[in-house]
């Protein structure tokens, strides 16, 4: 909304919150989430003519346009538990757009949700019109945090489904005047509410597929003695392929993309189609293993016991340029050396105030450490978890005077220089190659 405020001056564009601590946070010299540019985009906009306000039926009511952009989480309770997404604040938007917005206006579905969800938010919106009375646009998002304002600015594409018939083009047109405020006209997409619903969730899967094929044959390579790395360049050329998300490491993570497979799964299960829903299960599923066999390893060299002993873990955010630590695979990882009584310094250029939050109440000792430094002085193992810059920059010399030896490093993204670690005195354990072991 910040970016579309920015390109369009002369649209007004209010943001409105059910969390009244997040819109004063949008409000004050501190935004509530990090990401590379947006600071300088709200700081343009903002008082102009971006505004983030409580929900007020007048807000409503003056609006054009209704984006909904609230979370879609899976489901923690009742039928579809751990699996569905949980529309209910999905359709409390809808209750409160049908009491206070005017007819005509149209209603834009952001969030990422299952295949008919528009139809059931049409249905809700539009139970008393013979008409539609609010028309209802499907316009997912495919930013990607770290990457949000460049992706918002220069999108490969944006897509919108609308209904047949002259409403739903209407509707379509009108939210495509929008975007070719700055954007060609190639770059946006039409097509129908369902296939733009499904264009989304499929996107996220496929994305998500890639990450957990280049990890399964990292574990291959492991057992082979081949280098994954190598591998990744080698069919990463193919053009059929292509070079991108083809990097091994400990899975991915992040608030959507497990959520929308599972969402995928279980829709396939809903529908009958259960090898369906099982391929795309298997994805989640060798997510996990990553994680689990990346401490299994972890322990395995450190001599079967990490207890007492200080372990860096350097990164906690799901990615690099983000704080947001959603389903981040730092959290698996951190509780599982919790639970074998290892000692945690965990360092993070911007995540470390939500790292404290995911570990709140967890029994262990942890210390949270804004220089990388001091996170690892004294550590039998450096553990890297999410490839910020930053961490490649470091004087490994240094850490490796103030670690204990025999002296580890965990390279769960095969971010850094792996032969001179090694060359420093490190062990070194990649991900999807043969590690680099002192005798
Ligand atoms: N985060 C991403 O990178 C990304 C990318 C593409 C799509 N999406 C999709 O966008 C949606 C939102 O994701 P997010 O990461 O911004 O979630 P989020 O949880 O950070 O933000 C959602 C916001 O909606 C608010 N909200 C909930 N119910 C509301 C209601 N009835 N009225 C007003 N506000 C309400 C919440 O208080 C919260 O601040 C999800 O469906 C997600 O899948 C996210």
């Amino acid at each position: 909304m910040a970016v579309i405020a920015d390109q369009c001056p002369d649209v007004r564009v209010t943001v409105v919150d059910v969390n009244e601590a997040r819109i004063a946070q949008w409000r004050s010299a501190t935004l509530p989430v990090f990401e590379p540019g947006l600071d300088e985009v709200v700081a343009r906009a903002r008082g102009r003519n971006l505004f983030f306000e409580a929900i007020t039926p007048q807000v409503l009511a003056a609006a054009d346009v209704i984006f909904v952009c609230v979370n879609t989480p899976t489901k923690t309770f009742g039928e579809g538990k751990g699996m569905a997404a949980d529309l209910q604040y999905w359709e409390k938007s809808a209750r409160t757009i049908l009491q206070h917005a005017r007819k005509g206006t149209i209603v834009v579905e952001k969030s990422t949700v299952p295949v008919r969800t528009a139809e059931a938010m049409s249905r809700i919106l539009n139970a008393r019109a013979d008409d539609e009375d609010f028309p209802v646009l499907s316009n997912p998002e495919f930013l990607a945090e770290g990457t949000a304002v460049r992706d918002l600015l220069q999108p490969e594409r944006v897509l919108i489904g609308s209904r047949p018939g002259p409403a739903g083009d209407a509707a379509a047109q009108a939210l495509a005047a929008i975007y070719r405020r700055w954007l060609p006209e190639e770059k946006i997409l039409f097509t129908s509410v369902w296939s733009a619903e499904l264009s989304k969730l499929s996107a996220n899967a496929m994305l998500a597929q890639r990450i957990s094929s280049i990890n399964a044959l990292s574990e291959l390579c492991e057992r082979t003695g081949a280098d994954v790395q190598e591998v990744s360049q080698v069919i990463g050329s193919d053009r059929r392929i292509g070079p991108l998300f083809l990097q091994a490491g400990v899975g991915f993570g992040g608030s959507c993309f497990r959520k929308d497979l599972l969402n995928i799964v279980y829709m396939c299960g809903q529908l009958g189609l259960h090898e369906v829903a099982a391929y795309w299960k298997q994805v989640v599923d060798i997510n996990d293993h990553q994680v689990a066999r990346f401490t299994r390893d972890i322990l395995a060299h450190l001599f079967n016991t990490v207890v007492g002993k200080r372990m860096a873990i350097f990164g906690f955010a799901f990615k690099p340029e983000t704080d947001d630590t959603r389903d981040s695979p730092a959290i698996a990882i951190c509780r599982r050396l919790l639970e074998e009584r290892a000692e945690l310094a965990i360092t993070d250029p911007r995540a470390l105030d939500n790292a404290a939050r995911d570990l709140a109440g967890l029994p262990g000792s942890i210390h949270f450490e804004p220089d990388p430094y001091a996170a690892a002085r004294g550590a039998h193992a450096v553990v890297l978890v999410t490839d910020w810059p930053q961490f490649r920059a470091l004087d490994y010399a240094r850490i490796f005077a103030d670690a204990q030896r025999p002296a580890f490093v965990f390279d769960g993204r095969n971010a850094l220089d792996h032969r001179g670690l090694f060359e420093l005195g490190f062990n070194v354990v990649p991900m999807g190659k043969p590690p680099l072991l002192h005798r």
